[in-house]
């Protein structure tokens, strides 16, 4: 058993095919593409305006890394991680936030990052709480959109993929917090 390092196996490759529950949805080359457009797009409307952008943690941890990197524009980096709980298609599911972002966003112009949003609660929570801080402007970008979950009518201002209610894996999203690593996104089979 040589595992994921396994000499023979290139780097970002074979783990998905070892493991017959996961199929990818989203390769790195069409995610990468992916993050490079939105970036183009953010830089293009943020040109000359001060940014910070809040990583929600940890599912959008990866994608926050490969868009800020990519921007043509400077850009503050901050993150916010939430804890939820109760059942997810329940809209009386609880938020609270374990680490806040520690830079002040009055008059800044705010883009939350995140991986994906599923009902909406979070975002909404997020963009509540954010909004009673006075920032200049506050928008969305989401790597994937879970639309046909969403019971929380939450703006999203950049989108790149629309996904099927199907269950993700992979490029920061995470089962039990296995696969977060996988540098594609795939669709888990079964529960593990
Ligand atoms: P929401 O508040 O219902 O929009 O939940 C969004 C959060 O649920 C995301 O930030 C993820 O942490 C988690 N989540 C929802 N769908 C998936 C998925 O398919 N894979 C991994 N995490 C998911
Ligand atoms: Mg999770």
């Amino acid at each position: 058993m040589c595992g994921i390092f396994c000499k023979e196996m290139p780097a970002g490759k074979g783990v998905a095919e070892m493991d017959e529950n996961l199929e990818i949805l989203f390769d790195e080359q069409t995610i990468e593409q992916k993050v490079a457009e939105l970036a183009a797009q953010i830089s293009h409307d943020y040109a000359g305006k001060e940014l910070v952008l809040v990583c929600i943690l940890k599912g959008a941890a990866l994608f926050t890394a490969d868009l800020s990197r990519h921007l043509a524009i400077a850009a503050t980096l901050d993150f916010v991680q939430v804890s939820s709980y109760g059942s997810s298609t329940v809209s009386s599911k609880t938020i609270t936030v374990k680490k806040d972002v520690d830079v002040d966003i009055r008059g800044k112009n705010v883009l939350l990052v995140d991986g994906i949003i599923d009902t909406g609660d979070t975002l909404m929570h997020l963009l509540e709480r954010y909004k009673s801080r006075g920032p200049a402007s506050i928008k969305v970008v989401t790597l994937l959109d879970k639309h046909s979950r969403r019971t929380a009518d939450v703006p999203i201002d950049y989108r790149g993929f629309e996904v099927p209610d199907v269950f993700v894996v992979g490029y920061g999203m995470d089962f039990g917090e296995k696969h977060r690593n996988l540098p594609y996104i795939a669709i888990l089979k079964k529960d593990l």
